[in-house]
């Protein structure tokens, strides 16, 4: 059961990455395909690219001239194809029909080598030079076959007990890796490499033709257009900042609350006497205390007869309370409470009057509307 839900995931992620970025592969542990390569006629790849799976999970390269071979790894970056012979004797196919005409892969380097048949129990190390190997898939009990680098100009000097199978064969090899597993191929065109490099997807720039491009470049200054980043900046910066600044506020409102159910009934007066207000600065000592004072006598006599309360903390005058007037528009408050009004703001908290300059009578309103129509139902 778990194997056929794996079966069933592996094949609905072959679907999905052929049909999406012309991803694919022939088993999980094989190379990963994709462009310029194709499988099985998919498509996606590049004229000459074809490649195709065995029965095995195998993926098979085909070159036209020399047939087929398993490819072992991929690199995209470097643009570089390792191939091996099925039979895992890349030596007899160098020796029978290896070319790599036809294709669009060549060596980076190629060695030439010569192959010599020899009897069994010859001494390698000692009649040949040290560059020579044996090639323990054409060897076996009866003779040794031995690859080494053919010297200048294809020279061979006669070695006795061994005949020359073939001389000067082109090996396509990295050297001084020896013509035994495997084989290095390089292609150049088309070429995907700084695409790779720079993280993006190579492909074709539009069916019908051959050219390619480079897609999905991660979000670098090639990447995006400009008005795309400022969209990004726009659609995803200012919802964010609105989220942190909502956060802030709901912290805020908070902690607000929970130090304003925890303060005492005492301070409310405090409280009401430093409404929150847009601070545009009050006035300074000297200006409040040459305000009028007043210092009501055992009498209560008031100076306006019909204001009885402080407007700002909402209490009767007592006797011997002392009251501060603001001059030009002749409201009366208790001393302390105005003062610290003054502090904050310039204005008269009844006519918002600023006594200093009484020209700019158009300052703005206190917030708390419940505060100021409770002070001016007073007047
Ligand atoms: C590669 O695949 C394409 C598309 O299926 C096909 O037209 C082309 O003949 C194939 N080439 C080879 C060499 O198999
Ligand atoms: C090349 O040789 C191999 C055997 O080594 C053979 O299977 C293949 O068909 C040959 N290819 C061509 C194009 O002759
Ligand atoms: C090497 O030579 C022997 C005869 O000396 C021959 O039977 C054998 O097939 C040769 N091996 C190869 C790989 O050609
Ligand atoms: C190697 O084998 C040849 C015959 O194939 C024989 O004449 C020769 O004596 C042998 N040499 C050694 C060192 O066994
Ligand atoms: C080597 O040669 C002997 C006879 O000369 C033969 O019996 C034997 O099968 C050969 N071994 C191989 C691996 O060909």
């Amino acid at each position: 059961m778990p194997v056929l839900t794996l079966f069933f995931f592996l094949s609905f992620l072959k679907i999905c990455l052929t049909l999406q970025f012309c991803e694919d592969f022939c088993s999980p542990i094989s190379p990963e395909v994709r462009f310029p390569f194709g499988l099985d006629g998919d498509g996606c790849g590049y004229p000459g690219f074809n490649l195709s799976c065995n029965e095995r999970g195998q993926t098979i390269l085909n070159l036209p001239r020399s047939g087929n071979f398993i490819v072992q790894s991929i690199d995209y970056q470097i643009q570089e194809i390792r191939i091996t012979d099925p039979g895992n004797c890349f030596a007899e196919r160098l020796l029978h029909n290896f070319s790599l005409s036809g294709s669009p892969f060549s060596t980076e380097l190629n060695g030439a080598f010569s192959f010599l048949n020899c009897s069994s129990n010859f001494s390698i190390s000692a009649s040949l030079p040290s560059s020579a190997r044996r090639i323990n898939c054409l060897s076996n009990d009866n003779f040794t076959v031995v690859a080494m680098p053919t010297g200048l100009h294809g020279y061979l000097p006669p070695i006795p007990s061994c005949i020359v199978m073939e001389n000067m064969v082109d090996v396509p090899v990295f050297w001084p890796r020896y013509p035994e597993g495997d084989s290095s191929l390089i292609w150049t065109t088309p070429d995907c490499g700084g695409c790779k490099l720079n993280g993006g997807t190579c492909g074709f720039k539009d069916a019908g033709s051959l050219d390619i491009g480079c897609f999905d470049l991660p979000s670098n200054d090639r990447g995006l257009p400009r008005s795309a980043k400022y969209g990004i900046i726009i659609g995803v910066g200012i919802p964010a900042l609105m989220c942190i600044i909502g956060l802030g506020c709901y912290l805020c409102g908070r902690v607000r609350n929970y130090s304003r159910s925890h303060q005492s009934s005492s301070e409310v007066t405090i409280a009401l006497a430093n409404p929150p207000s847009i601070l545009i600065g009050g006035l300074d000592g000297p200006t409040i205390e040459s305000y009028p004072k007043t210092l009501l006598g055992e009498s209560r006599r008031l100076p306006k007869p019909n204001d009885s309360t402080c407007p700002i903390c909402l209490s009767e005058y007592q006797p011997k309370e002392t009251l501060r007037t603001i001059p030009e528009c002749n409201h009366y408050f208790h001393a302390d409470c105005i003062d610290e009004w003054l502090k904050m703001n310039p204005t008269c908290p009844l006519c918002r009057n600023s006594p200093e300059v009484s020209s700019t009578a158009t300052t703005p309103s206190l917030p708390s509307s419940a505060s100021s129509s409770s002070l001016s139902a007073r007047r």
